[in-house]
């Protein structure tokens, strides 16, 4: 089975309508990159702006609610951002389930609603440090999934990002044999859970400090399929080399 890289930007809350510019480049340069499918997912502001300046491009949200619409102030919902053109969202976030509380039923919900809507999902599970410590990570994120997970969806649309808590924005990222381990533990539990067909489908991202120096190894480990980039997919000079690493190895 082979699956299609998949190189994700996630912009957090940075970007002014200036940093557009680099967007386009970043878009430009992965038309170079045809085997790799590459997508950024900057704050909600940047998401139409984006789509206008780089038409074509997969632009996505970052988070999105779980309900339709209603009384629920400074959210977003999912059919908003299909409305616009996005064509992806992120959710289960580390940054929103420990900063916001998030639990893995209401990453659930918000997975559903966001493919009900038309978007694909980017699911994200990981570990704090002191699980990783204890040796309990591949549990802990196979509870994650089990709880987070839609109970049926359409396994092209909804990529697992594995982002070890303690590896974001750190510069720290696990060994290569460490990241391996999880991503088969993962895709065994996506087949258990899910079924044979969809294990073998659905794309296994790895996030967490990933940079230019970085990619091809973490790219290259089993059963990684892409990576969910932060700080490095700000600008085209630092993450353009990650997308050409996955086309090296894709
Ligand atoms: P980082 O962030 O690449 O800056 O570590 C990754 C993420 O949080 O998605």
């Amino acid at each position: 089975m082979t699956r299609r890289k998949y190189v994700v930007g996630n912009w957090k809350m940075n970007g002014l309508t200036s940093a557009l510019n680099e967007a386009q480049a970043i878009f430009a340069a992965a038309k170079e990159h045809p085997s790799v499918d590459v997508a950024l997912c900057p704050p909600f502001t940047l998401i139409g702006p984006m789509i206008a300046a780089a038409p074509g491009a997969a632009v996505g949200g970052q988070d999105c609610h779980s309900a339709a619409s209603g009384a629920y102030t400074g959210s977003v919902a999912a059919s908003m951002l299909t409305d616009i053109g996005a064509r992806l969202v992120i959710v289960g976030h580390s940054e929103r389930r420990e900063g916001f509380d998030e639990s893995d039923a209401d990453v659930k919900a918000k997975a559903e609603a966001a493919l009900a809507a038309g978007l694909s999902v980017i699911l994200c599970v990981g570990e704090p440090r002191e699980v990783r410590e204890s040796g309990g990570a591949i549990d802990y994120v196979l509870a994650q999934i089990a709880g987070s997970l839609p109970d049926e969806f359409d396994s092209t649309k909804l990529a697992i990002a594995y982002e070890p808590i303690w590896a974001i924005g750190t510069g720290l990222v696990p060994t290569v044999e460490d990241v391996a381990a999880m991503h088969g533990a993962i895709r065994a539990k996506l087949s258990d859970q899910a079924g044979s067909a969809a294990g073998q489908v659905m794309r296994i991202l790895y996030g967490g400090s990933v940079n230019a120096e970085n990619a091809e190894e973490l790219l290259g480990a089993g059963d990684v399929d892409g990576a969910l980039v932060g700080g490095a997919s700000l600008t085209a000079a630092k993450f353009v080399p990650i997308v050409a690493a996955g086309a090296k190895l894709g």
